[in-house]
C-alpha cells in the first residue's frame, strides 16, 4: 500500500547545507562532462555515426555530452522494438507497472541534487527553476504511478441479473514522445511515464538541446525494472526522424510539447491515415501561451508586484507559462508599474553553476538568444523600454529581464510568444476592460488575477478563458496532483498534465458483458 501523494518539497538553498551539497552536485556532473550515450532500441546501446552534442547554454564552449543520433532507419527498429515488446508489456498488472514508476522516483529522490545540477549545466536553469524541476519530475512518477492504481480495475457499470459487465481500460500502443528543453526533466519524464505505465511502449525523441538528462533517465527507468523494448531512446532531428515517427502506421499514439508551430504541424500530420494504419491515432499536444497577469483597482500592490515579475522572469521567461503581459487597471498603473521596473532591475543574471544563487540564468540556444533580441527591438518600437534590455551572447546567451510598458494590447510583444524574459504591459481603462485584453490572443494557456474583490473573481471564472486561473498569486509554477496543467485555444489539448483525467488520455477503454 502506497502513502498518499503530496509533492516532493522544495529545496531551500539559504540553507548552507543544502546549498554545498548542490555545488558538490555540480562538481560532480562536471566531472562527468563529455560523456556519450548512445540510442537504447530494445534494451541494447546502438552507436550512431551522427552524434548530438549539448552544449552549456552559459558557457557554449563547454560540451554536456553526446548523445547517439537515430536516423529512420533506427526509427523504423525501435518501432518494431516497441510493436513487440507491447504485446508482452500490455498484460503486465497496472499494479507492477506502477511500482516500477515509484521505484524509479526513489532513484531519483536519491540522486535529486544531481539532477538538478544536470539542469544547471545543461538547461541553463538556476538553482530553484532546477530543483523545481526535478521535483517534479519526481511527483509525476509518484503520482501517475497511484492514478494508474486507482484506475486498474476501470470504473463501476451496471449489471443486470446473469450478466456482468466490466468497463476498463487497456493500453493504445506503440507512443512517441517528443518531449521540451525548458523543462528538460520534469516534462520529459512526466509525459514518458504516463503511456508506460498505463501499458503503452514509448519512443523517446528528447529536445536537441537537452538530450543528455534525458539519457540518464533512460538509464533510471532500466534499473527501476522497464523491461527491453518498453522504453526506446532515440534522439534525433525533427525533420530527420519526427515526422518519420509520427506518420508511421504502428505509431499509435502522439505527446508532444514545444511550439504552437510544431505542434499543429504534427497535430495535422497525425490525422492522415497512412496505407496500412489501421487506427486513428491519439494526439495529446501541449504548446505555447501568452499568458497576462491582470491588476484590478482594488489589488494588493505588493502581491501585484510579486506576480508580475515571478511570472514574467522565472527561468528567463522560457515557460508556456509564461506571465508575459501584465495588464494592470489605470488607477493603480503609475504605482504597479514603478514597482515591477525597479524589483526587475534588482534581479541577477548570469552563469547559475557560480556559487552565487542566482535569479536568471542563460537563454537556451543561440536560435532563441536571436528571436528574444529581435523581439526587444519590436518592443522599442511598440512601446516604452522601463528596464533591461541588454544582452550578451560572447560567452553564453544572457539577456537582462526587460520591460516594456504603455504598450497597445494589440502589439505584437503583446500577441506574440517570445519565450524569453520580456515583459509587456498595458493599461485597462476598467475591469471588464482587462479581461477582454487578457483574453485577446489565440492562447489560453495560463492566467493570474489580482484582486480583493470577491465579484471581480467570480466574474472572472466565467469570463477569463484559460485552462490554468490563478487568483492573488503568480501564474506558473503548476504542482503536480494540485494544479493540473494544460491550456485551451492554440495552448494545445487541454490534457491536464497532473491531473485526475490524463492516464485515460493514454488508454483505450473496453466494455467487457458476459452471461452467466
Ligand atoms: N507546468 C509549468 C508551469 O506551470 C509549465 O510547463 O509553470
Amino acid at each position: 500500500m502506497l502513502l498518499p501523494y503530496t509533492h516532493e518539497p522544495f529545496t531551500d538553498f539559504t540553507i548552507e547545507e543544502n546549498k554545498k551539497d548542490l555545488l558538490d552536485a555540480i562538481k560532480q556532473v562536471e566531472a562527468q562532462l563529455g560523456g556519450h550515450y548512445p540510442l537504447v532500441i530494445n534494451g541494447e546501446r546502438v552507436d550512431t555515426t551522427d552524434k548530438l552534442t549539448s552544449y552549456n547554454p552559459s558557457n557554449k564552449a563547454e560540451i554536456i555530452g553526446t548523445t547517439g543520433k537515430a536516423t529512420k532507419e533506427h526509427a523504423e527498429q525501435a518501432i518494431e522494438a516497441a510493436s513487440v515488446a507491447f504485446e508482452s508489456w500490455r498484460k503486465v498488472t497496472p499494479q507492477e507497472r506502477a511500482n516500477i514508476l515509484v521505484r524509479a522516483a526513489a532513484i531519483v529522490r536519491r540522486r535529486k541534487h544531481e539532477f538538478t545540477a544536470m539542469l544547471v549545466k545543461e538547461g541553463g536553469k538556476p538553482w530553484k527553476e532546477a530543483d523545481g524541476d526535478t521535483a517534479e519530475g519526481i511527483d509525476f512518477l509518484e503520482y501517475y504511478a497511484r492514478q494508474m492504481i486507482e484506475l486498474a480495475n476501470g470504473k463501476p457499470v451496471n449489471s443486470r441479473v446473469g450478466e456482468q459487465n466490466n468497463y476498463i481500460y487497456t493500453p493504445t500502443g506503440v507512443t512517441v514522445v517528443i518531449s521540451p528543453w525548458n523543462f528538460a526533466f520534469a516534462i520529459m519524464a512526466g509525459t514518458t511515464v504516463a503511456p508506460l505505465v498505463t501499458g503503452n511502449t514509448v519512443l523517446l525523441k528528447p529536445a536537441s538541446t537537452t538530450p543528455v538528462i534525458a539519457a540518464k533517465f533512460v538509464e533510471v527507468l532500466e534499473d527501476a525494472g522497464v523491461p527491453k523494448g518498453v522504453i526506446n531512446f532515440v534522439p534525433g532531428s525533427g525533420s530527420e526522424i519526427g515526422d518519420y515517427l509520427i506518420e508511421h502506421p504502428k505509431t499509435a499514439l502522439i505527446s508532444f510539447t514545444g511550439s504552437r508551430d510544431v505542434g499543429v504541424r504534427l497535430y495535422e500530420k497525425a490525422a492522415i491515415v497512412q496505407k496500412e494504419q489501421n487506427h486513428l491515432k491519439r494526439v495529446i499536444v501541449e504548446m505555447g501561451g501568452k499568458d497576462t497577469v491582470v491588476v484590478d483597482s482594488e489589488a494588493d500592490i505588493e502581491t501585484a508586484v510579486d506576480a508580475i515579475v515571478v511570472s514574467a522572469f522565472g527561468f528567463s521567461g522560457q515557460k508556456c507559462s509564461a506571465g508575459s503581459r501584465a495588464v494592470i487597471h489605470e488607477d493603480v498603473y503609475d504605482e504597479v508599474v514603478e514597482k515591477v521596473v525597479a524589483r526587475t532591475k534588482e534581479l541577477t543574471v548570469g552563469n547559475p553553476a557560480e556559487p552565487t544563487n542566482l535569479y536568471m540564468g542563460p537563454v537556451i540556444d543561440q536560435a532563441a538568444f536571436d528571436k528574444i533580441t529581435s523581439y526587444i527591438e519590436i518592443g522599442k518600437e511598440e512601446g516604452k523600454l522601463a528596464a533591461g534590455g541588454q544582452s550578451d551572447d560572447s560567452t553564453g546567451y544572457f539577456i537582462h529581464p526587460t520591460v516594456f510598458v504603455d504598450v497597445d494590447p494589440k502589439a505584437r510583444i503583446m500577441q506574440e510568444e517570445i519565450f524569453g524574459p520580456v515583459l509587456a504591459i498595458s493599461k485597462a481603462t476598467s475591469y471588464d476592460e482587462a479581461l477582454e485584453i487578457a483574453n485577446n490572443t489565440e492562447y489560453g494557456l495560463t492566467g493570474a488575477v489580482i484582486t480583493n474583490n470577491r465579484e471581480k473573481i467570480e466574474q472572472a471564472k466565467y469570463d477569463f478563458h484559460v485552462g490554468n486561473l490563478y487568483f492573488n498569486r503568480n501564474c506558473t509554477g503548476a504542482i503536480v496532483g494540485y494544479h493540473p496543467f494544460g491550456g485551451f485555444k492554440m495552448s494545445g489539448t487541454d490534457s491536464k498534465a497532473g491531473g485526475p483525467d490524463y492516464l485515460v488520455l493514454h488508454m483505450q477503454a473496453k466494455t467487457i458483458s458476459e452471461m452467466y
